[in-house]
C-alpha cells in the first residue's frame, strides 16, 4: 500500500517529509515524490524507484519551506512511472494532492473534467482529486475539500495543500488508514505511525469519513462532508518502531489477514458499478467478441495462487459453462498442453515473478495463445508479458504465508467469472446483480469473523503436540481446504492433508485413529448430507472435529466437537469467508509453537527460479 507523509511547522519540511517516507519503505513502493511550499509556492519532484532516487533529484534542488506533503506509491491505476506518481497537482500548480486507496468513480469524474478542457497527464485516479479542487476552489480550501469529498467514491487517505492558503494541510479518510500527528507548533499527517514515530508520539486515529485541518497552531478534526466539529482523545503511541511497522500486531501476517476487509474492498473498487450491478473491467482490452471465442481455460498457478485458481474454476464453470483446467506451473510447463485459437491462459501470481508461472506464460505465448494474468505488482514480468491483466488492490505482501492476495485473487476470478458471464449472456442481469450484491457485502463479513477469533485460537492451542491432521470437504469447501492445510504447514510444521470428503475412505480414512484432528467444511447446501455422512466416517474411527458451517445451521454441531459458523452468502462466495478461520487457525498454531509466523524454515516469499 501507499505511504503518504505531511508536515508543517518551522523546520525543514523535505527533510522531515523523506525521513518519515524512509519508515515506510518497508511497506513496498515502485516511486516517491513531495511538494513543499516554497517562497515562489508550491514545488515538488518525484522520481521512479528507490527514494534514493528522489533524494539525489532534491541534493540538486531542494524545496525550501516549511510545509509540505510526500508519498511513496505502491501502483495501481497505472504503470510505475513519474507521471503517475504523487503528489498530483491541478495545471495551474496551486494544489498538491496525495492519496492511498482508490477513487471508484474516477473515470466519470475524469469525464466531467475533460470535457470542461481540464488536461490530465497521468494514468491515476488521484490526478482526478487536484483538477477537481481546481474546478470547485470557492475561496476556501476546506469547503473547497469538502465538496471534493461529495462527488468521490471509494476508499482513500488523502493529503492536500494549496498555495492559495500556504499555513494549512488538509488530511482526509475514507476507508485507508490515516492518522495525524501533534507536535508543539508543528503538526504531522501520516498514513502509518512508523512514519512520524520519531517526531510525536501523540497522534489523532482519523475515522471513516473524517477531515481534519492542520496549522502551526493545532489541529482541528471534523466530519468531512458536513464539517461538524470532532471531539478525539489523543492516542498516545507506546509502540517501537518494529511493533509500529506491524501496526501493533505481532507479525505481518496478522496484520495482512486483519487488512483483508479493505484489501477486497479495493480489489472490486471501481469494477462493480453500484448504479448497474454489473461487473466493468476497463483494463480488458480485448473485444467481447474475442473473449466470447474462448471455450477452453487453463488456469496455471503455484502455491496458494494455485489454490485461488481451483475456486476460480468452479465459479468460471458455474457461470459461463466453460471448462477450466487449473495446473500447478511447474508441470504444466513441461506437459505439451494442448492448446487451440479458442483456448485462453489465466495465470495467476502474487509477486508477478514466480519463475514457473512465468515460464508457463512465456509456453502459451510461443504457442500464440492469449494470456490473461491476476497480480497483485503492477509492472512485475507477468504483468508485462502477459496481453491481458486484471491487478489484484491487495497492496504489498510482507509475510511469505500468503493471505489478503489470495482473497483477492479469488475475488479477481469472480469479477473476470461475471464479467465473461455478461459478455456470452450466460446469466441474467437479475442474476448477475444478486452476485454483485453479495460481493459487496463481503469485507463486512469478512471483518464480522475477524472480530471474533477466540474460538479458533482455542483450538490451536490444543494442536501444539499434534503431528498431524487433516482437513476435509467437498467441491468449493475442498478448494479451501487445500489452501488452509498449505496455510498450517507452511507456518506451523504440523503436516496437514486435505481431502475431498468422500474420497477419504479409498486410502486415507486408514490414518485416522483416536484423537486425530479432522477440521470439517461443511459450507455448501447442494452436497450438505453428502459431507455430514464423511464427517461421520471420522468420528467413527476416533477423530477429534472441528466443524465449519454458515450462520443458521444448528445441526453441524450436533455432530462434530465444536462448530464454528461463518456469516451466510451465496454458496459459492463462501470461500472468501471460511478461508479466513483457517488463515486464523494457522497463524494461531503457529504462534502457539513459538514459530517466526512471518519467515518460515525453508520458504521464500517470491520464487524466481526453477
Ligand atoms: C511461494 C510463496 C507462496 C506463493 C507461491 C506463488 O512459494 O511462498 O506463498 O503462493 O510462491 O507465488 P506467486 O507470487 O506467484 O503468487
Amino acid at each position: 500500500m501507499c505511504g503518504i507523509v505531511g508536515y508543517i511547522g518551522q523546520k525543514n519540511a523535505q527533510e522531515i517529509i523523506v525521513g518519515g517516507l524512509r519508515k515506510l519503505e518497508y511497506r513496498g513502493y515502485d516511486s516517491a515524490g513531495v511538494a513543499v511550499l516554497t517562497e515562489n509556492g508550491l514545488a515538488h519532484d518525484k522520481a521512479k524507484g528507490r527514494l534514493a532516487e528522489l533524494e539525489a533529484l532534491l541534493e540538486v534542488k531542494p524545496l525550501e519551506g516549511t510545509a509540505g506533503i510526500g508519498h511513496t506509491r505502491w501502483a495501481t491505476h497505472g504503470k510505475p512511472s513519474r507521471e503517475n506518481s504523487h503528489p498530483h497537482l491541478d495545471e495551474k500548480q496551486k494544489f498538491a494532492v496525495v492519496h492511498n486507496g482508490i477513487i471508484e468513480n474516477f473515470l466519470s469524474i475524469k469525464e466531467e473534467l475533460i470535457a470542461k478542457g481540464y488536461k490530465f497527464i497521468s494514468e491515476t485516479d488521484t490526478e482526478v482529486i487536484a483538477h477537481l479542487l481546481a474546478d470547485l476552489y470557492d475561496g476556501d480550501l476546506e469547503s473547497t475539500v469538502r465538496q471534493a469529498i461529495k462527488k468521490m467514491r471509494g476508499a482513500y487517505a488523502l493529503g492536500i495543500m494549496s498555495e492559495y492558503e500556504p499555513d494549512k494541510l488538509i488530511a482526509a479518510r475514507l476507508a485507508s488508514p490515516l492518522i495525524v500527528g501533534i507536535g508543539e507548533g508543528e503538526a504531522f499527517i501520516g498514513s502509518d505511525i512508523p512514519a512520524i514515530l520519531e517526531h510525536t508520539r501523540d497522534v489523532y486515529i482519523l475515522n471513516e469519513g473524517e477531515m481534519a485541518v492542520l496549522t502551526r497552531n493545532g489541529i482541528e478534526l471534523s466530519v468531512a462532508e458536513t464539517g461538524e466539529k470532532i471531539e478525539r482523545d489523543i492516542f498516545h503511541v507506546e509502540w517501537d518502531l518494529v511493533q509500529a511497522e506491524k501496526g501493533g500486531y505481532d507479525s505481518f501476517m496478522l496484520k495482512e489477514i486483519y487488512e483483508q476487509p479493505q484489501a477486497i474492498r479495493d480489489t472490486m473498487g471501481s469494477r462493480i458499478d453500484v448504479d448497474t450491478n454489473k461487473v466493468v473491467l476497463p483494463e480488458i482490452k480485448m473485444s467481447a467478441e474475442e473473449l466470447s471465442q474462448f471455450n477452453h481455460i487453463y488456469i496455471v498457478a503455484c502455491g496458494t495462487s494455485m489454490h485461488a485458481g481451483l475456486v476460480g474454476k468452479e465459479v468460471i464453470e458455474k457461470l459461463v459453462r466453460v471448462p477450466v483446467a487449473v495446473e500447478v506451473a511447474s508441470e504444466f510447463r513441461y506437459r505439451d498442453p494442448i492448446f487451440t485459437d479458442k483456448t485462453l491462459v489465466v495465470v495467476i501470481s502474487q509477486s508477478g515473478e514466480t519463475a514457473d508461472t512465468l515460464a508457463a506464460l512465456r509456453e502459451a505465448k510461443k504457442s500464440g495463445v492469449k494470456v490473461l494474468a491476476i497480480t497483485n505488482v503492477v509492472g512485475s514480468s507477468v504483468a508485462r508479458e502477459a496481453d491481458e491483466v486484471i491487478y489484484t488492490w491487495a497492496g504489498p505482501e510482507v509475510a511469505v504465508a500468503s493471505t489478503k492476495a489470495y482473497t483477492c485473487q479469488v475475488i479477481s476470478l469472480y469479477l473476470f467469472a461475471l464479467y465473461f458471464a455478461q459478455v456470452k449472456g450466460t446469466q441474467s442481469d437479475a442474476q448477475i446483480a444478486e452476485i454483485t450484491t453479495n460481493l459487496l457485502e463481503l469485507p463486512g463479513k469478512v471483518a464480522e469473523i475477524l472480530e471474533n477469533p477466540e474460538a479458533i485460537r482455542e483450538f490451536a492451542n490444543t494442536l501444539t503436540d499434534v503431528t498431524s491432521l487433516f482437513f476435509i470437504g467437498r467441491g468449493l469447501d475442498f478448494a479451501v481446504t487445500l489452501e488452509g492445510s498449505l496455510k498450517l504447514k507452511e507456518i506451523s510444521y504440523i503436516h496437514s492433508e486435505a481431502y475431498a470428503a468422500g474420497e477419504l475412505k479409498h486410502g486415507t480414512l486408514a490414518l485416522i485413529e483416536d484423537n486425530v484432528p479432522v477440521i470439517c467444511l461443511a459450507t455448501q447446501p447442494d452436497i450438505y448430507e453428502k459431507t455430514v455422512s464423511n464427517i461421520v466416517e471420522v468420528i467413527a474411527r476416533g477423530a477429534r472435529t472441528l466443524g465449519f458451517a454458515v450462520a443458521g445451521d444448528e445441526e453441524l454441531g450436533k455432530t462434530v466437537d465444536s462448530v464454528i459458523h461463518i456469516p451466510q452468502t451465496l454458496p459459492f462466495l463462501s470461500p472468501v469467508l471460511s478461508v479466513i478461520p483457517l488463515q486464523l487457525l494457522a497463524y494461531y498454531a503457529s504462534a502457539a509453537r513459538g514459530l517466526d509466523v512471518d519467515k518460515p524454515r525453508n520458504l521464500a516469499k517470491s520464487v524466481t527460479v526453477e
